[in-house]
């Protein structure tokens, strides 16, 4: 396909950096962060030389569910500021060189939406309430939900309301799932991407893109529906009729320019993800297989072939991502005695990963990722090797998926945390004042950007030298080139100039004579053998 590659395509080889908003950097001082916070550290992110922006929501929201609960698509929350930032942070990405994508949250609005409230204000059978999914209960009194659809965040997927309907929300109940079959509100969708794109955004990042048409009916479905292996099953996901939308999205991205895009969060089978990325629907996919990987070249190596070979089918390139805001880091699942498993939390209660292995394998595994032919996707801190908060005391847990299993599950909250940027500070730099939404472990200060910054040793060092390298040598347009592996524990690979070992053993492993171009850690080379769960970068003879 790279003969119809053009210089609009930026996003086919773009590594792309997710900002949380709330966590990266608070410019006021209230405990949250801000848009303003993420201006005044355009030049740290322009240093570590990473491609675009992804902005995690900012949208107006009572912050149910940390803002993917918008209660205004088209305006910013006053936590985050004001649309006048929104624009000064735009203009200061593109001055620098960086594109810039935001967080389209279509598949359900906040329950404070005006169109939720005002279904709730309407009768049953309303076109108030046709926007949504609202619908009689079973049993003698209506008593019992339409079906038995389960909520991602535990319980039953419906909440009844005063006059005895139910409304569908496959989240929190703070989230009503709209009802895409109603023209009114693909129109309404239409004018919110039409917003954001005259406004100059250069895409979308497109949430639970896999949900929005439920299957006509709503039938009952008695298999698992949630984050089971390979994805999501059932009737409320995957439906043909998602692709309609996405045709028509494409259409409107295409009339702002060649070099608007738009990404999926679609948790499903990697063949399935494949037909959202088709050439006339979104141009990207989120990578879940590669992310929820094991610690096992075999598997790793298999995931990279598959995704490589499917998205190619298609036409587009794959995305290689390891953390988001949605589950533990991989500095510390890494650490795990299991390395590979997904918890969506580690707490006090939980087995504690071992924080410097987490971070040896953690160092490693990026020189397999920025190596990959293709896009990449890094979650802010995770340059700065920086673990979870894994002790955090349950009474500071936000996450609404927490809270409606009892504590059983969810908890996204370790994953979240205010970024370090001083060791010395109050917050850790997070903020002038101390406060912060969240409480940060002692040991970020280790992690702090200030103990960080010109060490040639540390993290972010590595992620800047691995970021040129990978652009100088063209490495996300490249081609890869499996080599003969000399144990079943490492990986060898080539693409162009760059021969890449990966060493998940624990056991050092011999190397060819090559010159060096980066290592994982300052001692991950000697007398010619690579230590384990360690991983360089060699110039191709
Ligand atoms: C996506 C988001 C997640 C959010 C959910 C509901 O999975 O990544 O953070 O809770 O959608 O919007």
């Amino acid at each position: 396909m790279t003969q119809h590659m053009t210089q609009q395509q930026w996003w086919r080889d773009a590594v792309i950096y997710q900002i949380y908003p709330r966590s990266f950097m608070d410019a006021n001082g209230d405990g949250m962060g801000d848009l303003a916070g993420v201006t005044e550290r355009l030049d740290y992110l322009a240093a570590l030389g990473i491609d675009a922006l992804w902005l995690s929501p900012f949208y107006r929201s009572p912050q149910a569910d940390a803002g993917y609960d918008v209660s205004d698509y088209c305006d910013v929350d006053p936590l985050f500021g004001t649309l006048e930032d929104f624009d000064r942070l735009l203009a200061g990405a593109h001055e620098r060189g960086m594109r810039v994508i935001v967080d389209l949250v279509p598949n359900h609005s906040s329950s404070e939406h005006v169109w939720f409230q005002e279904a709730l204000a309407s009768p049953p059978g309303s076109p108030a309430r046709a926007r949504y999914l609202f619908r009689d209960g079973r049993g003698e009194h209506g008593e019992l939900p339409p079906n038995n659809w389960q909520s991602i965040f535990g319980g039953a997927a419906w909440t009844r309301v005063d006059d005895g309907q139910w409304y569908l929300h496959m989240f929190d109940s703070a989230q009503p799932d709209f009802d895409w079959t109603n023209p009114e509100v693909g129109d309404e969708f239409e004018r919110v991407l039409r917003f954001w794109l005259a406004r100059g955004v250069d895409g979308f990042r497109v949430d639970v893109a896999h949900g929005m048409i439920k299957q006509p009916g709503l039938p009952d479905w008695d298999g698992e529906q949630v984050m089971v292996e390979g994805g999501n099953r059932g009737p409320m996901w995957d439906q043909d009729g998602v692709h309609d939308i996405y045709r028509r999205w494409h259409r409107i991205l295409a009339e702002y320019g060649d070099d608007r895009m738009m990404v999926a969060e679609a948790w499903l089978k990697p063949e399935r993800v494949a037909r959202y990325i088709r050439p006339d629907e979104m141009q990207q996919a989120f990578n879940f297989d590669y992310l929820t990987a094991h610690w096992d070249a075999a598997e790793l190596r298999t995931i990279i072939d598959r995704s490589l070979t499917i998205t190619g089918e298609v036409g587009a390139t794959t995305t290689w991502v390891m953390s988001n805001h949605d589950g533990v880091r991989h500095a510390s699942r890494l650490g795990l005695s299991n390395p590979g498993a997904r918890p969506q939390k580690i707490g006090i209660g939980d087995e504690q990963p071992d924080e410097a292995l987490g971070l040896r394998r953690a160092r490693a595994i990026i020189m397999l990722t920025l190596a990959l032919p293709g896009s990449a996707y890094l979650y802010q801190g995770e340059e700065l090797g920086l673990p979870d908060h894994t002790r955090m005391p349950d009474r500071y847990r936000q996450d609404p998926g927490f809270h409606r299993t009892g504590g059983e599950d969810g908890g996204r909250d370790g994953c979240r945390v205010p970024l370090p940027w001083r060791a010395e500070a109050p917050a850790f730099g997070f903020n002038d004042s101390g406060e912060r939404w969240l409480p940060q472990p002692d040991n970020y200060a280790d992690y702090a950007v200030d103990r960080q910054r010109d060490q040639p040793d540390s993290t972010l060092s590595l992620y800047q030298r691995l970021l040129k390298l990978r652009r100088d040598h063209n490495l996300g347009q490249g081609e890869l080139t499996w080599a003969p592996s000399p144990r079943e524990d490492v990986l060898v690979l080539t693409n162009g100039d760059v021969h890449v070992v990966l060493n998940l053993g624990d056991a050092p492993v011999a190397l060819p004579a090559a010159p060096l171009l980066a290592q994982s850690r300052p001692d991950a080379v000697s007398d010619a053998t690579l230590a384990g769960n360690a991983a360089v970068w060699l110039r191709a003879t």
